[in-house]
């Protein structure tokens, strides 16, 4: 098979490194990639949103499978338009893309089918969001509705921080904001391959969303991951599946919006149980990072089976894995671009590029999440002891990173 990968993150450069290993695949394609994909792969000079330059490129090349990394690809309708070209693509159409893109519409489908998640109430208006607040005090959580990046979150502590925050958020002309029930408990990601009603759920993974240790500072996309969470028990995992995932795929479909592709639901283990923080329609990042170098199953083999409808098992392999992010400073509010970074050839761990660009044989910083070092070992303690050796080796001026990537399970 010929797969292209649609993407150039973290995330697209952990699957097409992945999706190479499969017996199934003669090539992967990367549209457009990064350097890290560049070593493997072929990359293609498309950017992620430019769809009709893909699907020439995948009608030219023949591709076989088409797999989306980005929540804008999918919600500028890269599968209806795929599809539409008798093309195979492994994502969800742009409606059920909703359910990432408007948080609004996840609010609706989660109240209609009885999935748990916090309470909420949907705003048009400062004056009335800010009366809303007064009312339920805090802490308390407002969400803008459109895709932000994981930044478009305030999780407010103290009334004054939410009144901040939908200021800032409804000085956009014609904005909504859902602003929601705080979740106390354990945060986890739990992704799962699906197609209409039928699902494969992965390992889960633990995402660090604060900029800074100790999850201080504003959210993220994503400052560091481990796989497997040990306080995420079986029973936990089951629950998820079956009171969250399921439920939500048969509400889509009942919608007449069935699901295909990876469903991720960030989850909140609370005192009540799991409740459903967000859904995201694609692969998380930097949750893939860490999960994908544990399976030891074919990815490509496991996506062919969910679009048969086949629900099969995966194997894993017993090692932990734990990613540390290295971020330009300044991130999530600006970045610095253009500083050479120099990566020893030897490390043990494995280093995707998340936002790099190579110049003459160099690689240097490229967007706000640059590189991301997942080490691997026996248990946590020892995965990160070997992410953090190598994280020191990389040299670069104008990288951060967090000094307490999977503390919470080692405690
Ligand atoms: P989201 O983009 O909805 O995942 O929100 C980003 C992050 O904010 C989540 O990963 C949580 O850490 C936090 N968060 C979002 N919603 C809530 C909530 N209702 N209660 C507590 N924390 C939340
Ligand atoms: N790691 C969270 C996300 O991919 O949005």
């Amino acid at each position: 098979m010929k797969v292209l990968v649609v993407g150039k993150g973290g995330r697209e450069n952990a699957l097409a490194w992945k999706i190479n290993q499969s017996s199934l695949v003669n090539k992967v394609y990367v549209a457009p990639g990064n350097p890290g994909t560049e070593k493997f792969c072929e990359n293609v000079n498309i950017e992620d949103d430019d769809i009709e330059s893909l699907v020439l490129f995948a009608k030219k090349e023949g591709i076989d499978l088409t797999i989306v990394g980005p929540e804008t690809s999918l919600a500028l309708g890269i599968v209806d338009i795929f599809e539409e070209n008798g093309l195979k693509i492994f994502g969800p159409r742009k409606e059920v893309a909703r359910l990432e893109s408007s948080k609004d519409f996840a609010k609706k489908i989660m109240k209609k089918y009885n999935i748990p998640t916090g309470s909420y109430k949907t705003f048009y208006n400062l004056k009335e969001a800010k009366s809303y607040v007064e009312e339920k005090g805090a802490p308390i959580v407002i969400k803008e509705d459109g895709l932000k990046a994981g930044k478009g979150v305030t999780v407010a502590m103290e009334k004054e921080e939410a009144f901040e925050a939908l200021d800032i958020a409804f000085s956009i002309p014609n904005n909504k904001v859902v602003i929601e029930e705080y979740l106390d408990g354990f945060e986890f990601s739990l992704i799962a391959l699906a197609h209409e009603d039928k699902i494969i759920p992965l390992e889960v993974g633990q995402d660090h969303k604060r900029v800074f240790d100790g999850d201080k500072g504003p959210n993220t996309g994503g400052m560091g991951v481990y796989s497997p969470v040990k306080r995420v028990t079986k029973k936990i995992i089951e629950d998820s599946v079956e009171k969250i995932i399921r439920p939500t795929l048969k509400g889509l479909q009942q919608e007449g919006l069935p699901f295909t592709g990876f469903i991720f639901a960030g989850i909140m283990d609370t005192e009540e149980g799991v409740k459903t923080i967000e859904f995201n329609v694609r692969f998380g990042d930097p949750e893939a990072e860490a999960i994908l170098p544990r399976m030891e199953s074919d990815l490509v083999q496991l996506i062919l089976n969910i679009l048969e409808e086949k629900e099969t098992l995966v194997e894993w392999s017993k090692e932990t894995t734990c990613g540390v992010v290295l971020a330009s400073n300044g991130y999530p509010a600006s970045s610095t671009k253009n500083s050479e970074i120099n990566i020893p050839e030897n490390l043990n761990s494995i280093v995707f590029h998340m936002g790099t660009k190579e110049i003459d044989g160099k690689i240097y910083t490229n967007g706000g999440r640059v590189l991301i070092v997942v080490g691997k070992g026996e248990n946590l303690k020892e995965a990160k002891e070997n992410a953090y050796n190598d994280v020191k080796k990389i040299k670069c001026d104008k990288l951060f990173y967090r000094e307490d990537i999977g503390n919470k399970d080692l405690i």
